[in-house]
């Protein structure tokens, strides 16, 4: 029976059954943060509680292993720990039919074994009884960033009440970080809302006409109790803190119960949060908040606009390609004066091939035309010895797909470009990253007789995948590694790079990730900047030996300060940290830690924080939206443009929504982050959680991002005088495209994990 009265809600009984959004609470818990003991490799006898590991040494948990002396550990390894579950634990409980086990996040893949049975695996149950094997290790798939969580029924026999169980955790890592790496580890027993499912989906949201209309989805996972209590949903605006809608109404869940809530409110071009608080019958309460997507940048215009970079270099004699950038309404016409003999521009689509004999610089003049209109741009080509003169933009597989990557995701991605219109604003790169080769522990063979490496399953034409993606004007990316596998397991360059370096010339590559991974067990001293240097040095020389141009990436997770010799090896860009994920901790450490290197970047050499984390994104085959709130997304977009980062994005892009859309088609925040001086932005001002980032521009005019990082939103006066400015500037909103007037004192409201980001115009 629902006991739900709402006008505005309309409540719809589903079937479906999503993953949680909440985190339980739980007053009655157990740490297991210590007192873990571990062994490297794998061994099934270790899942036996006799098993005498009194020699196995101890580990910290919440820590991956290579921060704990196991840096080139790869592959299995064993977690154990005993413990003595107090009755206390069950009997002081409300509710008290399981046991519950929060192990944190664990790379890649775990099987759970309590006192000798195997209870789970990647977080997912297994049958009582089950045969162990390795099938957990789902190759196409990590489970790296999965919560893993298991219960056990509390009248299992299994459990010994008040005396010593022993839990053993069998982890198989695939590369680069190990085991049980972070939150926090916990026994408990279940309160009423550990039952409760709440899946706000979230950044989720159906918008028509001025509504913003919401789909939340809640589910009772107990099949015995019931789940009495109420749920209060208020959405505010951050800005002006009005209040935008307010609803409060109780709900009943029988057992297995599953129920939609829908609600409907007005459209916001401001920061808003939506506040979903839902307290239970046992006393128990979850606090969820959810920011409402606004979109700030202006719709494109039907008048012709030619974006992107402006200035373009390439090597003498090499396959020259460009697809000039420009938006407005089709059919349009391209143009371009002055271009450097051997060059030809397809009138019609706007793309300029060939191959220039000897260097030199030419100012080409482009002009595109349409029913509306003009726009003409003056292009640098510089025939030279750089690429990359202004930082890649484009798209790569391995947020979004990770090792379930295939040869037709790649060509849905290139497509999405021009269907879209993203390479009307210059996104350029369809970068393919780990899984498109044999993986190492498969019978089949790796290389063909004559050593050519080969593809997989999932990549039947490499070729034709390159020509595919150049005919649409874009460029093709790959990735290996220097070592014997690349982090995913699959095969590698090592002992091959001439000889791959001319199969990916033969492919049509333009660019290369090339990822330490397994090199790091050839390595005698992890720290030696000499041994992180010979294996990139070596790539270079077979890269510059063939009849391409290969931009070249240098990923290595910022060790031995690559920033600093980086350049030396012919990198174009090189990773500064490790991964990057949808978490703002992450994103804000990565981010906003990128000050070092600053002075290393410049035009043909670029610092990379890592892809963008935004849009639907999942690393496997299952993709979520991302766990960045719009504000987060914001600053996200802001920050990367600023830092003159290479921009790249992960998501896929067959599913792009208006909102993910409006952050990255905004030509100014791009013109930002491709401007020709490639200076890096660097912070100014760090006060009260505030950060002030300013980069300089080559028209003399200054880029300014105020950063909120701090959990309130807040009001925050910039100074102008304090960048130097005694006279009032003219200030220019980026993000709206409009500017605000003039100011020598600016006052402004920042949501929490937002941005203002301004241009002061100089010139
Ligand atoms: C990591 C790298 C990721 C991705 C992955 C593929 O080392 O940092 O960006 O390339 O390997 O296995």
């Amino acid at each position: 029976m629902l006991k739900i009265s709402l006008v505005l809600f309309s409540l719809i009984i589903t079937l479906s059954f999503f993953g949680c959004n909440a985190k339980p609470g739980s007053k009655n818990v157990f740490e297991l943060d210590n007192g873990w003991k571990f062994k490297e490799g794998d061994n099934l006898n270790y899942a036996k509680p006799e098993y005498d590991d009194s020699e196995w040494k101890e580990i910290n948990v919440g820590n991956r292993w290579e921060n704990q002396g196991y840096d080139k550990l790869d592959g299995f390894a064993w977690y154990r720990i005993k413990i003595v579950i107090p009755s206390s634990l069950k009997n002081n409980a409300e509710q008290k039919d399981s046991l519950i086990f929060n192990f944190g996040k664990i790379n890649d893949f775990d099987q759970f074994f309590f006192n000798g049975e195997l209870i789970g695996a990647n977080s997912e149950k297994v049958k009582p009884g089950t045969k162990v094997t390795d099938s957990y290790k789902n190759l196409d798939h990590s489970a790296w960033n999965v919560d893993r969580r298991y219960s056990i029924p509390s009248d299992n026999n299994l459990i010994k009440w008040d005396k010593e169980n022993v839990i053993a955790i069998r982890v198989f890592d695939l590369g680069l970080s190990g085991g049980l790496y972070s939150g926090e580890l916990s026994l408990s027993m279940p309160q009423l809302n550990d039952y409760l499912e709440i899946n706000i989906n979230k950044n989720n949201f159906n918008i028509t006409g001025k509504m913003f209309g919401k789909t939340i989805l809640i589910s009772n996972r107990s099949g015995a109790y019931k789940i009495v209590g109420n749920l209060e949903i208020k959405i505010e605006n951050n800005i002006d803190e009005t209040e935008i809608f307010k609803d409060k109404f109780s709900f009943f869940l029988a057992p297995e119960e599953k129920k939609e809530i829908k609600f409907r409110f007005n459209k916001t071009n401001e920061s808003t949060t939506i506040q979903y608080k839902l307290a239970f019958d046992d006393n128990s309460k979850i606090q969820i908040t959810e920011g409402v997507p606004y979109i700030l940048t202006p719709p494109v215009k039907a008048e012709p606009q030619i974006n992107g970079a402006l200035i373009y270099g390439e090597r003498p004699g090499k396959p020259f390609l460009y697809r000039i950038a420009a938006t407005g309404k089709r059919p349009m016409s391209y143009k371009a004066d002055n271009l450097p003999k051997d060059l030809y521009l397809d009138g019609k689509t706007g793309i300029i091939k060939g191959k220039v004999k000897n260097t030199g610089k030419y100012d080409v003049t482009l002009t595109v035309e349409n029913e509306f209109g003009v726009d003409t741009k003056l292009l640098e080509i510089v025939i030279g010895d750089k690429l990359s003169l202004t930082p890649p933009m484009g798209w790569n597989s391995w947020n979004c797909w990770g090792l379930s990557v295939s040869q037709e995701k790649i060509y849905d991605a290139a497509k999405a470009f021009v269907d879209k219109g993203l390479a009307d604003h210059g996104w350029t790169y369809i970068n393919i990253d780990d899984g498109w080769e044999i993986f190492g522990e498969s019978d089949e063979p790796k290389r063909s007789p004559n050593g050519e490496i080969l593809t997989n399953k999932k990549f039947p034409d490499m070729k034709k995948l390159g020509n595919d993606i150049h005919a649409l004007g874009l460029k093709f990316g790959i990735y290996s590694s220097p070592g014997t596998l690349t982090c995913g397991g699959y095969t590698a360059s090592y002992k091959h790079e001439y000889q791959d370096a001319r199969t990916f010339a033969k492919w049509g590559i333009d660019y290369l990730k090339y990822d330490l991974c397994s090199y790091r067990k050839l390595m005698n001293d992890q720290n030696s900047v000499k041994e992180l240097i010979s294996p990139y040095q070596l790539m270079n020389k077979a890269l510059r030996s063939i009849d391409r141009d290969i931009v070249y990436y240098i990923c290595e997770y910022g060790n031995g300060k690559v920033w600093e010799w980086g350049e030396s090896v012919g990198g174009n860009l090189w990773r500064t940290t490790g991964d990057i994920w949808d978490d703002w901790d992450r994103m804000y450490e990565i981010g906003f830690g990128q000050v070092e290197s600053a002075k290393y970047a410049g035009p043909g050499h670029w610092n990379d924080p890592d892809m963008l984390v935004i849009g639907w994104i999942g690393w496997g085959p299952n993709l979520h939206q991302t766990k960045l709130t719009p504000d987060e997304q914001y600053t996200h977009v802001s920050l990367w443009s600023l830092l003159s980062a290479p921009l790249l994005l992960g998501n896929d892009l067959t599913k792009l929504d208006d909102f993910t859309l409006n952050l990255i088609t905004n030509d100014e925040i791009i013109a930002i982050n491709q401007d020709k001086l490639g200076k890096q932005a660097t912070p100014i001002i760090k006060k009260e959680g505030i950060e002030v980032w300013k980069k300089e521009l080559s028209d003399r005019n200054i880029a300014i991002g105020i950063f909120n990082v701090s959990k309130d939103n807040k009001s925050y006066k910039l100074d102008l005088k304090k960048l130097g400015l005694h006279k009032a500037v003219t200030l220019r909103d980026v993000w709206r495209q409009e500017n605000l007037g003039e100011f020598s004192e600016f006052n402004t409201k920042i949501p929490s994990h937002g941005v203002r980001l301004l241009k002061i115009l100089l010139n």
